[in-house]
């Protein structure tokens, strides 16, 4: 079995990773320490610079850095990579109230995974879900803008839908999955 660190403190990030790296035999620990964040609109970029960052710790195992955000297309991307800022001030209300009588509803979330190899080696993988924003929150499972994102071809949000559909489906697992076939390849 390989291990891996996962560098965050969102207890639903650690728990939707250790669902999807394990069904790779990948087991997931997590590791407290500062998440060095460039403002970026890029979230490779972002990542990218985190694991450098760290580059000269020695690690036994690789390292995992994910950031992600939710664009909403009619506010041109907005909140973006202040996904997480923007849903600590103004929240699930204040997306929706900047959606008021906007008819294009259309938004995808986004992650980036940096994978921090013990040769120092960093690899990437990002992953995207589409979907639309709902005029109300819904649901009470997840985090952050679950209750109001409902996701293409799904009539309910992923708050709603829980964590079953999610982990299939969601920005995190696509870039979770791609990551985990390089560190199957570099570690076994
Ligand atoms: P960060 O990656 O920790 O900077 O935070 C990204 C922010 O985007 C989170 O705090 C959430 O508000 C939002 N976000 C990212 N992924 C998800 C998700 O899977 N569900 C709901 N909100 C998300």
């Amino acid at each position: 079995m390989v291990k891996v660190y996962f560098l965050t403190s969102n207890y639903h990030k650690l728990m939707e990773a250790r669902k999807i790296l394990g069904g790779y035999g990948i087991e997931v620990e997590p590791i407290k320490g500062e998440k060095v964040e460039i403002q970026s609109p890029s979230l490779i970029e972002v990542v990218k610079f985190a694991a450098e960052y760290i580059k000269d710790k020695i690690l036994q195992r690789p390292l995992l850095i994910e950031d992600s955000g939710l664009f909403i297309e009619a506010l041109r991307g907005f909140p973006g990579p202040f996904s997480h800022y923007v849903y600590d001030t103004i929240g699930l209300e204040g997306v929706l109230k900047l959606l008021k009588d906007v008819e294009n509803r259309k938004a995808h979330f986004e992650a980036a995974v940096a994978c921090l190899c013990t040769d120092d080696r960093v690899e990437v993988s990002t992953g995207r879900v589409y979907g639309k924003i709902a005029h109300m929150p819904k649901g009470t499972k997840g985090f952050g803008f679950d209750p109001i994102f409902v996701p293409e071809g799904y009539d309910r949000t992923f708050a709603e839908l829980g964590d079953e559909v999610k982990n299939k489906i969601s920005h995190r697992a696509k870039a979770l999955r791609a990551i985990a076939l390089r560190i199957t390849e570099l570690y076994r």
